[in-house]
């Protein structure tokens, strides 16, 4: 936690939430996040940390509203123009030249709450390529830990106040006016995708082009912005960007940005500076095997899933489908959108079987469960029948539920025999009672 103060009972009250909540603010700065406690201690009016975590027992509510204080999600359209002006005119335009015309545009919003920072940089993309060679070629990962503002972003849809910041030929283009909101329009969402993230915790995604991440790495305390700076590191391209805050600063010893435009806070990569530090520091806080093994094994992972011949598929805590591996998708015709979306928005959450209820089950219960025989029509027509296990996934170190895995395999050559062989079964018998009788 470096030098800062610790007071023991705001520790134990810490503890108490990663315990029973899984979220860890060990990283956050004590500064602001006791002030941020001690406002919700006043509003429901208790006298200190200890009695603010007797109110949590009881009242599980009071978790809600202390995120909500805690992860505070102040954001704008376009908030500190001038910084934007310059991505627009300079960082964007560099990445699409440096890139072929067939090759994809990947930009993380990582820290994104509800979504205007997202929508400013999807409007950027697709004013500087056209709609078309955006629709083809740009994936904007927007993440958060926050699972409400993501809902909100998801939904894309502000009110007059909220849109002001959008210049006005942009707001023309790009948003719906329905009554008195303004929905960012269909084409331009469907290059963004959602998902919760947890910048301490979960693996960075990769290939990124432009790492925009503004006014979020302030909340955690030195220690830990060196970890997600290194995770950062990682995400990059060799020629990626990082995009940061106004009143953000890298650490002066860090060796693995360097800035291009320090007063509008971007950096770019230090090419593999240390790249191998970078991973053994990882694996070291993960507890997993060093590098380069880890990198090679988590290819060999991916890859091995993607074409094991049984569908399946893993949904994470907040219900959002994260993986669904080739003969999933073609099993179930998912398009490459469906991953990163909630499952209760596909048909799949309830056909061929409702999984949602069943999901929570396992996830309650941490036990795996296999329902048989369901029938499917497939999309072929011919009656199928599967088998569907739902298997908690549990990691081996921490013991903690990471999401769930399900497995559809196809039983149908098994149904058709067992059903012939009970046919076969009956015409013995009718054909023995036949010779018997005679
Ligand atoms: C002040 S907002 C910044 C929003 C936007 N980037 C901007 O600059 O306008 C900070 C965001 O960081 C998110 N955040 C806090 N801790 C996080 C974590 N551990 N992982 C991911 N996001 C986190 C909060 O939920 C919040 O939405």
């Amino acid at each position: 936690m470096g030098n800062q103060e610790t007071n023991p009972e705001l520790e134990n009250l810490l503890e108490y939430i990663k315990r029973t909540r899984g979220f860890d603010f060990g990283g956050y700065k004590r500064t602001s996040l006791s002030r941020r406690v001690c406002r919700r201690m006043q509003l429901i009016g208790v006298e200190n940390y200890g009695e603010y975590l007797d109110h949590l027992e009881v009242h599980p509510d009071e978790f809600v509203e202390l995120f909500n204080t805690i992860l505070i999600n102040v954001t704008a359209f376009f908030r500190e123009a001038q910084a934007w002006d310059y991505i627009a005119s300079e960082i964007i335009p560099g990445i699409i030249a440096s890139k072929h015309i067939s090759k994809p545009i990947r930009v993380w919003s990582a820290g994104c709450a509800s979504g205007e920072e997202t929508y400013t940089l999807a409007m950027l993309l697709a004013e500087a390529l056209g709609m078309e060679q955006y629709t083809a070629r740009v994936k904007v990962f927007a993440t958060d830990v926050d699972v409400e503002a993501l809902n909100t972003a998801r939904q894309a849809s502000y009110n007059p106040k909220e849109v002001q910041s959008v210049p006005a030929n942009l707001q023309e283009k790009y948003f719906d006016r329905v009554n008195d909101r303004y929905i960012v329009q269909k084409e331009l969402r469907r290059g963004v995708i959602f998902g919760r993230h947890d910048l301490v915790r979960d693996a960075p995604i990769s290939r990124i082009d432009l790492l925009v991440c503004r006014n979020t790495l302030m909340y955690f305390n030195t220690e830990t912005q060196v970890k997600i700076l290194e995770r950062f590191h990682f995400a990059l391209n060799d020629a990626g960007f990082l995009f940061l805050g106004k009143a953000e600063m890298l650490f002066t010893r860090n060796h693995s940005f360097t800035p291009v435009d320090l007063k509008r806070r971007v950096f770019t990569k230090v090419p593999n500076g240390n790249l191998r530090g970078m991973l053994l520091s990882m694996a070291h806080s993960t507890g997993q095997q060093p590098v380069p093994e880890m990198v090679d094994q988590m290819r060999i992972h991916e890859a091995t899933f993607e074409i094991d011949p049984v569908a399946q598929m893993v949904v994470d805590l907040n219900g959002i489908v994260l993986l669904a591996n080739s003969e999933a998708r073609n099993f179930f015709n998912l398009n490459p959108r469906d991953l990163g979306s909630p499952l209760q928005d596909l048909e799949l959450s309830y056909r061929p079987v409702e999984l949602r209820s069943r999901i929570d089950h396992v996830s309650a219960n941490r036990r795996a469960i296999t329902l048989k025989d369901i029938e499917w029509p497939g999309t072929d027509r011919d009656m199928k029948y599967l088998d569907v296990q739902i298997m908690p996934l549990i990691d081996d170190n921490t013991d903690e539920l990471l999401g769930v895995k399900i497995i559809f395999t196809d039983v149908t050559r098994f149904k058709n025999l067992q059903q012939e062989l009970v046919h076969a079964n009956q015409e013995l018998e009718t054909a023995y009672e036949f010779v018997l009788r005679r």
